[in-house]
């Protein structure tokens, strides 16, 4: 098996996929309230005005120790824009109540957002329908219910999962849970220096054995973008399903799920400026149909005696008990937020920060960037001399600099490195250019404390 075209996700092609779904002559997802031609997330006639985006996020005026906020932590979690704390707000003012059960208006109000924040999140990525987007608390709770439900029924002894070197505690545990529960065993495709993965150790690792491949779109640690098309066709031509873990991908660029062509999706709101504790799974119907239920209780069955329950229709058959309805509201009006701007021009924005704040971090003596993969989105991860990242982010703070320091649920890719921890910066639509200059500056200080 050969996999070539290592730069099919290149920046120009991760632009394009805003418009993937007409050159793939994607079908567009079917549903109630459903428009054709919705499921373009064009940029025609949207614009991305970076004064008017701060200003829509009004976090962004807090005072840190008496210093403006320079905020370098979304890849931990985004800050929220003033239309999803205000719809939020509206939910529990004008529509709390619970959903799919009373007959009271409050509960319609509910049922209506609830479901509706479910179509814009089956637009957002382009799935064919929204029985196949599942509401779930986030991306880990996705990946933990394929784990729990595809994986434990499909997986024996001698099967195998094959993830990356690259991935996110959350996207190794869960394997790991089920490999001890099944007997089956863990792969891990290696990375070389930069931080891409190795794709020759990855379709070394493939073969008929593999069941699931379970990969991030991008990297938290590093910001790599990994070459999930070939990985995904890979994968599928040994006979595996693939997984993909897109929480530091959404935020970033459009995705759509019928193009890319993978069999399930996971990602969480919090990092695409929405509420945290609700998330999105996208999976093949045909996958989630067979697959068993994850929890047991309200919402998810057709009916119950104590001789036989039977299972509702999806994708409500994996939405046990009262989910968070407020938590899918605020989901859904981050996805209008990111709907309404131009997000070609806006991912444009964060490559040309991202590409100063590597530049710019030359300046500063003795430090070592980790990951450098020739497609990257988003982080800046890095070391200063023998400064430990700790010290270095606390003395950040002091200087109203928001950073993320330790091993970023990563430990693998700390180890890979030789390293226990790293500074990472990382950014959202709303930094600048000027953000970087205040790191730079406060970097300056770090070096005068640590000589
Ligand atoms: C790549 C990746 N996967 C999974 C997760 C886990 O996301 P959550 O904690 O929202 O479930 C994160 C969070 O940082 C992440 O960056």
């Amino acid at each position: 098996m050969q996999i070539t075209d290592k730069a099919a996700n290149a920046p120009a092609e991760r632009l394009r996929q805003g418009f993937g779904a007409q050159e793939a002559g994607a079908r567009t997802p079917e549903g109630p309230g459903f428009s054709p031609g919705s499921a373009t997330p064009a940029s025609q006639g949207k614009r991305f005005d970076i004064a008017a985006i701060r200003a829509d996020f009004p976090i962004l005026r807090e005072l840190v120790h008496g210093k403006p906020l320079v905020y370098l932590d979304s890849a931990n979690t985004s800050q929220k824009p003033e239309s999803v704390i205000r719809a939020m707000d509206d939910y529990y003012r004008h529509a709390n109540a619970n959903i799919h059960r009373a007959t009271h208006l409050l509960s319609e109000r509910a049922t209506q957002l609830y479901e509706g924040a479910r179509l814009k999140a089956t637009r957002f990525i382009n799935a064919p329908s929204h029985r196949s987007v599942v509401l779930t608390t986030g991306t880990t709770d996705g990946i933990n219910l394929v784990a729990q439900t595809y994986g434990r029924t499909m997986l024996k002894p001698g099967d195998e999962v094959l993830v990356s070197w690259l991935e996110h505690h959350s996207n190794i545990v869960p394997w790991q849970i089920l490999c001890e529960q099944t007997g089956a065993t863990l792969r891990v495709a290696t990375i070389n220096e930069v931080g891409e993965i190795d794709l020759d150790s990855f379709e070394q690792l493939l073969s008929a054995r593999t069941r699931i491949v379970a990969v991030s779109h991008v990297s938290n640690a590093l910001g790599t973008v990994n070459p999930i098309r070939q990985i995904i066709r890979a994968a599928h031509q040994a006979g595996a399903v693939v997984l993909i873990d897109g929480a530091q991908a959404v935020p970033h660029f459009a995705v759509d799920v019928q193009e890319l062509d993978c069999d399930f999706y996971v990602f969480s709101s919090h990092k695409m400026y929405g509420p945290t504790g609700t998330g999105v799974l996208y999976g093949r119907q045909a996958l989630l149909d067979a697959m068993p239920p994850y929890r047991g209780g309200g919402d998810m069955i057709a009916s119950v005696t104590f001789e036989k329950t039977t299972y509702n229709q999806l994708p409500y058959k994996f939405e046990a008990g009262t989910p968070n309805i407020g938590g899918v509201v605020g989901l859904g009006a981050a996805i209008d937020y990111l709907n309404a701007i131009d997000r070609v021009a806006a991912l444009a924005h964060e490559d040309d920060v991202l590409a100063y704040a590597t530049e710019r971090l030359r300046e500063v003596p003795d430090t070592r960037v980790i990951g450098q993969a020739r497609d990257k989105t988003g982080v800046l991860s890095f070391m200063i001399g023998d400064a430990h990242p700790h010290d270095v982010g606390t003395i950040l703070d002091r200087e109203g600099i928001a950073v993320r320091t330790g091993q970023h649920c990563a430990q693998p890719v700390m180890d890979r490195y030789g390293v226990t921890a790293t500074i990472r910066a990382s950014l959202g639509i709303y930094n600048t250019r000027e953000d970087i200059d205040a790191l730079i500056t406060a970097l300056a200080r770090v070096r005068e404390v640590f000589g």
